[in-house]
């Protein structure tokens, strides 16, 4: 990256599981980009970030948000799910205006919708109407259930050889965040994909028995998926640590999988990319180390 050039591409989330795909992919492709952080500490981790322009900033403080938009004309943007993240992302947008950004890339969620019983799929549809209606121009991705999310469960696999959800035996069209990243790289860095709503998926539907069956394939010996009640799986996410309403959260997005509510598969990808997104052999066998 030539340090002479000024960003006019804001990342958000730079150091989550898409923002860290997608800030290599940028740099791959050396495009000129800044980079928020909440703490500079967390980049010494980053040894690939070396010339990206860093801003350190909080959602919670309007300020810093303000300081990381000026001069940007297109913004990733990305929280966590957690009960803030309607408000920081409101909070974002608001700053977006006043900084006369052009355009917001929104990493949201497959079936996101102001009256979903998943909290999760609301609060991205709230923002997402508050994009609209600023009038800043959009494109909202709206990935499935992410592969990588299977390094959740990596001390279980590692430990017992198995992974536990209540998922039952649903099929969910699950995708590779390396591919959302490519998306959202597209969005940000070529013309076309303004009013545009992706909604991303892997190339095939699978069980969670069916993941178990590719992934021991992939690691060389057996690991078994077990399916368990909304309660089991809500007490082993407050044991390791996940808020109430997190918690809570995933155990509705679950009941959504469960209902075969995320099987559909699309061709946003390849349309968003020109590249077909990666299978889940892929994806166990790129991991297969972080599994070990
Ligand atoms: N997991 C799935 O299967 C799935 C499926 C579809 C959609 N989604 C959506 O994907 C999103 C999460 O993406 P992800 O997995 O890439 O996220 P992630 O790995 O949890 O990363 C979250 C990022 O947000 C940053 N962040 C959090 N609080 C912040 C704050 N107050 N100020 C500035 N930065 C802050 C984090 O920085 P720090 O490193 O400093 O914490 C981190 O970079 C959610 O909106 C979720 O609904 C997830």
């Amino acid at each position: 990256m030539t340090k002479s050039t000024t960003p006019t591409i804001l990342i958000t989330g730079t150091t989550g599981n898409i923002g860290r795909e997608l800030t290599k992919q940028l740099l791959a492709q050396k495009v000129p980009f800044r980079a928020m952080v909440r703490s500079t500490k967390k980049l010494e981790a980053f040894s690939e970030m070396e010339g990206v322009e860093l801003v350190v900033g909080d959602f919670n403080d309007a300020t810093t948000v303000a300081d990381a938009l000026k001069g940007i004309e297109r913004a990733f943007l990305l929280t966590n799910s957690s009960e803030q993240a309607e408000t920081q992302q409101s909070t974002f947008v608001e700053e977006a205006s006043r900084a006369g950004v052009k355009q917001i890339v929104k990493l949201s969620q497959w079936a996101a919708d102001t009256n979903s019983p998943v909290r999760f799929l609301r609060y991205h549809a709230v923002v997402e109407n508050k994009i609209k209606e600023s009038g800043i121009a959009y494109t909202f991705l709206r990935p499935n259930l992410f592969m990588q999310g299977l390094l959740a469960f990596r001390s279980t696999i590692v430990d017992q050889n198995k992974f536990f959800a209540a998922v039952g035996d649903a099929k969910i069209s699950i995708v590779d965040v390396r591919d959302i990243a490519a998306v959202a790289a597209a969005a940000l860095t070529e013309d076309g994909h303004a009013g545009k709503i992706y909604n991303i998926t892997g190339p095939e539907a699978l069980s969670h028995q069916e993941m178990a069956e590719k992934l021991s394939a992939a690691l060389n010996h057996k690991i078994q998926f077990v399916d368990i009640s909304p309660e089991s799986m809500r007490e082993a996410l407050i044991s390791v640590g996940f808020p109430n309403w997190q918690a809570d959260g995933l155990i509705e997005d679950y009941a959504h999988y469960h209902r075969g509510e995320a099987s559909i598969i699309t061709a946003d990808i390849k349309d968003a990319t020109g590249k077909p997104p990666h299978s889940f052999e892929e994806f166990a066998r790129d991991y297969a180390p972080k599994f070990s």
